[in-house]
């Protein structure tokens, strides 16, 4: 596509929100897992910082609990960022730490997007980055989504066997794992979650598709992975070494 007619986001105009509220009971340990050193730094760090090397970003909102608020606070300083770190106080649930987030923003007028990118998610690679703003920039909805690489098989009843569960095999070539960012025009998805809070969703992506707007689905990296339990990090570790 010729550079004049590429859709491409203004500097300085997506607000980031980190969701960074949750307890991380599958990871277990005493902490939030976000405080967790990975390759020397705090997890949350590395999300923080490679979102907010971008020239788009102008804000960056960390949705965090009432428990973490110090704790967050503290590891701010820390940080050297192009823009400052907001916190704001998340809820019981994802989403709601997005709303939470979102009602930060308040009635910026240099931002026309967000981007809900999960604070557990230290690896997004800068080409996906890239990749998911300029289609954000095109339609005003995309996620970064990987396809899903093994087969996928639905549970079904045997019907000579109540006890056994049979299956059958789906296409995986429609399936795809969501992950974060997820980018949306500022509008949609106030929008979104001004109809939609309540329903319960684990993307924000969801609550657009409700709306009858498309979302686009832009190929990310696999490697873009959600630290959930304690080995994942040691993949992450792994997959930093070589330079993810
Ligand atoms: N999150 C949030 N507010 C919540 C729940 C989750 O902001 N009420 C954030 C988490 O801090 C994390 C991201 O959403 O950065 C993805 O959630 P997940 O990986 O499930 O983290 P936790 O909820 O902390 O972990 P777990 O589900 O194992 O308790
Ligand atoms: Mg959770």
């Amino acid at each position: 596509m010729p550079e004049t007619t590429r859709a491409s986001i203004p500097p300085g105009s997506i607000a980031v929100i980190l969701p960074a509220a949750g307890s991380g009971q599958r990871f277990g340990a005493e902490r939030n897992k976000l405080f967790a050193p990975l390759a020397g730094k705090p997890l949350w760090h590395h999300s923080a910082e490679r979102l907010a090397s971008r020239s788009e970003v102008g804000r960056l909102i960390v949705s965090v609990s009432q428990a973490d608020h110090d704790h967050f606070l503290q590891q701010c300083d820390e940080l050297r960022l192009r823009v400052p770190v907001e916190l704001c106080r998340g809820g019981a649930q994802r989403s709601d730490s997005v709303a939470s987030a979102l009602n930060a923003i308040g009635g910026d007028d240099s931002i026309g997007y967000v981007a809900v990118h999960d604070a557990a998610r230290p690896l997004v690679r800068d080409n996906d980055l890239t990749a998911v703003f300029d289609m954000a920039a095109k339609i005003g909805a995309a996620i970064l989504a990987a396809p899903v690489a093994g087969t996928v098989k639905r549970a079904r009843p045997v019907t000579s066997n109540e006890t056994l569960s049979g299956c059958e095999t789906v296409d995986r070539r429609e399936l795809f794992i969501a992950l974060t960012p997820q980018v949306f025009r500022i509008d949609l998805l106030r929008s979104a979650y001004a109809r939609h809070r309540g329903f319960p969703v684990t993307d924000d992506a969801q609550l657009v598709e409700r709306m009858g707007h498309p979302v686009v689905l832009v190929p990310g990296s696999a490697d873009n992975l959600k630290i959930t339990y304690p080995e994942d990090l040691a993949i992450a570790e792994a997959l930093l070494k070589r330079h993810v």
